[in-house]
């Protein structure tokens, strides 16, 4: 039933053991302004999507297009330079492909970062924010007959986000006097901002951060037994507004990239404690 989509995976993920010279366990996926983390790569093997077949090209603002193999906190990883989002109008097929091709690979933890707006009020821009839960407002990436060589038809969300990595990045932040939050974030489809009443809305329901990516790629990783850790960098406040105010992107971007040294140190510690 999903031959086709099974032989794409699989040609992918033949096509990157042939060009990454080891074993990583860990993939790291950058959000918006949060690249430069794999400046901090050691060995670094650099693979354009372009050159990964059935790989989608990269087209957001903020977001590179490039595979990155090498080392960060004395450990292998990968770092995908780049995600795609829905609302760039691909599938979510599309948008999860690479977390399938991870999974054959053999990678085993996916930790994943995104630029976010805050509706917590009490977040600020830059603050970085442990997603602890999520609220998925978009379609979900698993619809459709179910790909049994990843996972089971109902897969389990009670806990998408591993308990254990928390405790971990919540000790090495404390060691190294990182002020963190943690809360619920919200995944839209965007990409039009929200209405300061939708800002609103979704804080009421629980959310505390809201954005429009990383959902569909924990999904697809849980369906297929990964291990999953998200971060979101706090990029614009969504519960006060100036009349003036105008919700930007590149503000986005510009915050996000402030952000990305902090994260980078956390991720770093976290990865070499995994
Ligand atoms: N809303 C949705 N996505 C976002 C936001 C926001 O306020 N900020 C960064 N990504």
């Amino acid at each position: 039933m999903n031959k086709s989509d099974n032989l794409m995976y699989r040609e992918a993920a033949d096509y990157l053991a042939s060009r990454i010279p080891g074993n990583p366990e860990t993939v790291i996926i950058l959000g918006s302004g949060l690249g430069s983390l794999a400046d901090q790569i050691e060995l670094a093997t650099v693979i354009p999507y372009a050159e990964i077949p059935h790989f989608m090209h990269s087209t957001a603002t903020g977001h590179k297009g490039n595979l990155i193999y090498g080392k960060l906190g004395g450990k292998e990883v990968l770092a995908m330079q780049g995600r795609f989002h829905y609302y760039e109008g691909y599938t979510m097929q599309q948008v999860t492909f690479p977390v399938r091709v991870m999974k054959l690979l053999g990678i085993q933890n996916l930790l994943v970062s995104n630029a976010a707006g805050g509706i917590n009020p009490s977040f600020k821009v830059g603050d970085l924010m442990i997603i602890r839960d999520h609220i998925n407002m978009m379609p979900n990436p698993l619809i459709g007959p179910n790909n049994e060589l990843f996972g089971t038809r109902f897969p389990d969300m009670t806990r998408a986000y591993d308990r254990e990595l928390i405790r971990l990045a919540e000790e090495i932040a404390t060691s190294l006097n990182i002020p963190l939050k943690k809360g619920v974030y919200v995944g839209l489809t965007g990409p039009s901002f929200e209405t300061p009443a939708e800002y609103a809305f979704y804080g009421r329901v629980g959310g505390d951060a809201i954005g429009m990516s990383t959902v569909p790629e924990v999904i697809v990783a849980r369906h297929a037994g990964l291990r999953v850790f998200g971060m979101s960098v706090i990029t614009n406040e969504g519960y006060h507004f100036a009349d003036d105010f105008v919700n930007d992107g590149a503000d986005v971007i510009v915050a996000a990239d402030r952000a990305a040294t902090v994260m980078t140190t956390l991720f770093r510690e976290l990865i070499a404690r995994i």
